[in-house]
Parts: C-alpha cells; sequence; structure tokens
C-alpha cells in the first residue's frame, strides 16, 4: 500500500480483493443492463478509483457523468442536506442511471442524492457502492451493487480520504488512531 502502510492500523482489502470484486459486480451490471448501458454517475471525488476500474472492466458502452456535492453543517460528517458544487452535464430525462460511490457511510449523501436524481426523470436510479458500514447507517439505502460491508472505522485508500490524504492507496485500510489523534 504505497509507503504509509504505517499509518495504518490494518489493511481491509487489497487492490487484487478490490479488483476481484468489481469484477464480480460488473458480471451483474452487464447481466442488468444488456439492453441498455447504463449512464454511470460517480461522486467526486471518493469515487474516482472505483469508477475508473469499474468502466474499464465493464463490457457495456457505458457512458461518465460526474457529480460533486457537499453536505452543509458543522463539519465533521453529513447533516443529510446537500449542495450540489458540480451538477451533471447530463440530462438524465429517460436515462438508465447507475450511480458509483466509493462509501455509504450514514447513508445521508445518496438518500439526497437517490432523490435528487429520481425528481429529474431517469427511467431508474441504482446504486453501486463498494463499500458501506451497516452500523454507521442512518437511513437505509437500496443498493443494488454492493462490495463489502465494513466495520464502522475509519477507513482510507482507493479514493477514501482522511483530510484529502491516503486517495492514492491502491488497497482499503483502516488508519491508525496516531494519525488522527
Ligand atoms: C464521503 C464518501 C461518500 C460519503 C458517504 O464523501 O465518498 O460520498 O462521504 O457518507 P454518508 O453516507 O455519511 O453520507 P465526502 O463527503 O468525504 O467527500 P469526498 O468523496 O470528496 O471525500
Ligand atoms: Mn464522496
Ligand atoms: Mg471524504
Amino acid at each position: 500500500l504505497n509507503d504509509v502502510a504505517s499509518d495504518l492500523k490494518q489493511v481491509l482489502f487489497t487492490e487484487e480483493q478490490i479488483h476481484e470484486k468489481i469484477a464480480e459486480l460488473c458480471r451483474r451490471i452487464e447481466a442488468d443492463y444488456a439492453d441498455e448501458p447504463p449512464l454511470l454517475v460517480g461522486v467526486l471525488k471518493g469515487a474516482v478509483m472505483v469508477m475508473a476500474d469499474l468502466s474499464r472492466e465493464l463490457k457495456l458502452d457505458a457512458p461518465q457523468d460526474w457529480m460533486a456535492v457537499s453536505s452543509y453543517g458543522s463539519g465533521t460528517k453529513s447533516s443529510g442536506v446537500v449542495r450540489i458544487l458540480k451538477d451533471l452535464d447530463a440530462d438524465l430525462t429517460g436515462r438508465k442511471v447507475l450511480i458509483v460511490e466509493d462509501i455509504i457511510d450514514s447513508g445521508l449523501t445518496l438518500s439526497w442524492l437517490l432523490g435528487n436524481l429520481r425528481s429529474r426523470g431517469a427511467a431508474s436510479v441504482e446504486v453501486c457502492a463498494l463499500l458501506r458500514k451497516p452500523d454507521a447507517a442512518k437511513i437505509e439505502i437500496d443498493v443494488r451493487y454492493l462490495g463489502f460491508d465494513i466495520p464502522d472505522e475509519f477507513v482510507v485508500g482507493y479514493g477514501l480520504d482522511y483530510a484529502e490524504r491516503y486517495r492514492n492507496l491502491r488497497g482499503v485500510g483502516i488508519l491508525a488512531p496516531h494519525v488522527y489523534s
């Protein structure tokens, strides 16, 4: 995991394990969208790595679009009130949309995003997320394509950051407390 291995308490998933899981998810997505490729909607910035690997593994001619959102509020974690920093370029009317996310933590970001995208007249809106923290859920998200459930710990790597660091790690690990205490 690059040269910051000592900042991690534990490696949860290696690059190989992530790629295997993404390939599994891609086979299901290919079967489900055989009629019409979905519009892949990535949520900046965390989803960048999942989007890069998933979209290249997918044997479908699926276009990409991106949104950047930010939660209002005190700062620590999402409040559920979301502001659009960068909107989609695409018109969703009649489109099959597949949201690509790195992680579902409280679920508040995706809950808001699902409502927002559905209100734009998409034919369908589904979710693909690499990680989910079931014990952190404040709201249940119906996630069609899920990689792994993980414990409610501070995880970084493969797009996930701590203060914008560690996104470039090839695997996913639990951040060591000495880094943030
Ligand atoms: C993280 C993560 C998800 C969201 C999940 O993004 O990438 O988008 O939080 O949290 P939730 O389920 O509690 O809403 P973040 O807001 O840190 O922005 P980033 O993707 O740019 O790191
Ligand atoms: Mn994010
Ligand atoms: Mg973040």
